[in-house]
């Protein structure tokens, strides 16, 4: 398994470029995280949030749009060395204290005993692509909630598993047998995943192989999560009024996406964007919870 920050010390030079407004029709992959981060600012605004900390902030586009847009105090962390030094460039040109973006790594509970004593408590505490990066969730959630006064808001960016259920390949295949099928006797299992194989696209999404300058995204521990099981590890860390909000939708599966003119399929995309109805548990890759700390 390759390295978290190496992989992310890579990326840091062009991160930027998915919060860029003129890049939403040009740029080759879809921009999810432009969508998301306006979806978390109206969720942070309809909270009420007057401060926020982040975990993972990348290179600060988040926390400067937040701020920007809500006037709110914000702090963040991250464990690449690249993403912090351009982060701290960035809260820079935007008249930002560039001290506001510690260098720590979150599973590191001596690193987080050491950010809450500087930091404080917070109205809001978010975290967006980071937890499928990380082992283990409870200890995740909990150190996020160390940032959180009571009666705060949680925002939890999450990779959705359900969407195995709408891509008709081997993740499909696996989230069958490994969790819709995990209490079934192996006998029924192995006939299903033999059928499955005649039915399903398993040889999608390729593994890929090839070598890159920094580790890939693929190549890196990067967990799909369950909402139902992620919500329940949230509630178990003592929070409640939890709800789901879903981006990065797919007007058909992935596997037939190159069928359609391009600009027409990302129009697609876009439109949905605005749907807040179930079918995003389907048709999204990713989503949020967002939770209320109990007072
Ligand atoms: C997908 S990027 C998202 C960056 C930013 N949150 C955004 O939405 O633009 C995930 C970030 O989490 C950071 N990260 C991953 N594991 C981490 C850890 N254990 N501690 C702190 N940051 C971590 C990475 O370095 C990376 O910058």
């Amino acid at each position: 398994m390759a390295d978290v920050s190496a992989h992310y010390d890579g990326s840091a030079p062009t991160y930027h470029e998915q919060y860029d407004p003129e890049k939403i029709w040009t740029n080759a992959d879809y921009p999810a995280n432009f969508y998301r981060l306006r979806k978390v600012i109206d969720r942070l605004r309809d909270a009420g949030a007057q401060s926020v900390y982040e975990f993972g902030a990348g290179e600060a586009t988040p926390m400067i749009r937040v701020h920007e847009a809500l006037g709110i105090a914000v702090a963040a962390n991250d464990i690449s060395p690249e993403m912090v030094r351009l982060g701290r460039e960035n809260l820079q040109r935007h008249g930002l204290d560039p001290a506001l973006l510690s260098l720590l790594d979150v599973q590191d509970e001596a690193a987080i005993n050491a950010e809450v004593a500087l930091r404080g408590e917070f109205d809001a505490v978010m975290a967006l692509g980071v937890i499928p990066h990380v082992e283990d969730d409870a200890a995740f959630v909990s150190a996020m909630s160390r940032f959180l006064r009571p009666g705060g808001t949680l925002l939890l960016q999450f990779r959705n598993a359900m969407f195995s259920m709408f891509t008709f390949n081997r993740l499909t295949k696996e989230f069958i047998l490994d969790e819709v099928m995990a209490p079934i006797p192996q006998k029924f299992r192995d006939a299903v995943a033999a059928d499955l194989d005649s039915r399903l696209a398993v040889d999608k999404p390729p593994i890929r192989t090839w070598d890159k300058d920094a580790p890939a995204y693929d190549e890196i521990l990067a967990r799909f999560h369950n909402p139902f099981e992620l919500a329940d590890v949230v509630r178990a860390q003592g929070f409640g009024d939890i709800s789901f909000h879903w981006y990065n939708f797919h007007p058909t599966y992935p596997m037939i996406g190159g069928q359609f003119d391009p600009r027409e399929y990302r129009e697609a995309q876009i439109a949905l964007e605005a749907d807040t109805s179930w079918r995003g548990m389907f048709l999204c890759s990713a989503g949020f919870i967002e939770a209320r700390k109990s007072a």
